[in-house]
């Protein structure tokens, strides 16, 4: 097929590599929590299993503007191929903490992808990376806000069913969502 988009461009191809391991690295996410909500769903902790379900629709949505992002500045974007995600969990404070270590890991990814948009002067990627730079931080507070939730009410007797509770409330006031993608 005739090629009729001009190959000229400014993004840098090592650029276009590191934006393609981000969408790996959130479509991994995205799997992650799908697998938490299930496990959740199982076991009974209803709340936690809804906030995970919306987690991992927000995962995928980071996923797709990168993905959109890096075809329409010239690039090829690439389907990722996503194994070894865990099914089985110890713990829904095991769960939790997981998933601060994870966002702490993403939180490095964005920030060295931005450092090196910086160091390359790609000022437009830089640009569109704020977005992540300012939701890493809301996932972090969130997934810590999370976990004081089990030294503060304890796991035991009623703990974990009210802990659930307590999740529900987090994931229905939309911390997470402060930033609209809209705004991006
Ligand atoms: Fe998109 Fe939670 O990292």
């Amino acid at each position: 097929m005739k090629e009729f988009i001009t190959k000229n461009r400014s993004l840098l191809e090592e650029t276009e590599e590191l934006l393609n391991n981000q969408i790996k690295l959130e479509a991994v996410s995205s799997a992650i929590y799908l697998s938490m909500a299930s496990w959740c769903e199982i076991k009974g902790y209803e709340n936690s299993s809804a906030f995970l379900y919306g987690h991992a629709e927000e995962e995928k949505m980071h996923m797709m503007k990168i993905f959109r992002y890096v075809n329409e500045a010239g690039g090829h974007a690439l389907q990722p191929e996503i194994t070894g995600i865990p099914s089985d969990f110890k713990s829904l404070r095991s769960i939790f903490e997981d998933i601060l270590d994870h966002e702490i890991d993403v939180t490095k990814s964005i920030h060295a992808l931005v450092d090196h948009c910086f160091s390359n002067k790609d000022f437009t990627t830089f640009n569109f990376l704020q977005w992540y730079v300012t939701e890493q931080r809301e996932e972090e507070t969130l997934a810590r806000r999370i976990l004081e939730l089990f030294d503060i009410i304890g796991e035991e007797g009623l703990g974990l069913w009210t802990i659930d509770q307590e999740i529900g409330k987090l994931g229905a006031t939309g911390i997470t969502s402060t930033v609209s993608p809209d705004q991006a």
